[in-house]
């Protein structure tokens, strides 16, 4: 019995984590949209949580740009060096740049371009959670 009511719940947990319905499309910064001196950590912090499968949209002008760090120090030290670009400075003009979040872990985001992550504040970590709800 407990091992069948187990694999039950198993189950339904499984079956939680591959909904796909209610997802959400948010754009980073909200009317600020990705820009230098703009507090994104803040703006996390008051947009969190965030559900896998969600959609963040940057939207902003050259010569901002969006990278991937690969870790909490490069994204504390805004070391770029094994960073990955997701979106040039072009590609957030017009409707933007959107990248879905679908994976359990965190996501380091900042831009790479001059003094945007160390002074401009231009990072922020976004931790999807599965929707544990619907
Ligand atoms: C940005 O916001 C965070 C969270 O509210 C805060 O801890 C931090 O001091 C702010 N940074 C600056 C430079 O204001």
């Amino acid at each position: 019995m407990a091992s069948i009511s187990c694999s039950t719940f198993i189950l339904l947990v499984i079956a939680s984590l591959l909904a796909v319905t209610q997802a959400n499309t948010v754009v980073v910064g909200g009317s600020e949209n990705w820009r230098y001196g703009f507090n994104y950590t803040d703006w996390a912090i008051k947009n969190s949580p965030f559900y896998i499968h969600d959609t963040l949209v940057f939207k902003y002008e050259s010569p901002h740009n969006v990278y991937l760090l690969p870790n909490l120090w490069s994204y504390l030290t805004c070391d770029f060096s094994k960073a990955k670009l997701l979106a040039n400075p072009k590609q957030g003009r017009k409707d933007g740049f959107a990248v879905v979040i679908n994976q359990w872990r965190p996501y380091y985001f900042a831009s790479g371009q001059g003094d945007d992550c160390k002074i401009g504040m231009m990072k922020f970590v976004a931790v999807p959670w599965p929707r544990l709800t619907h």
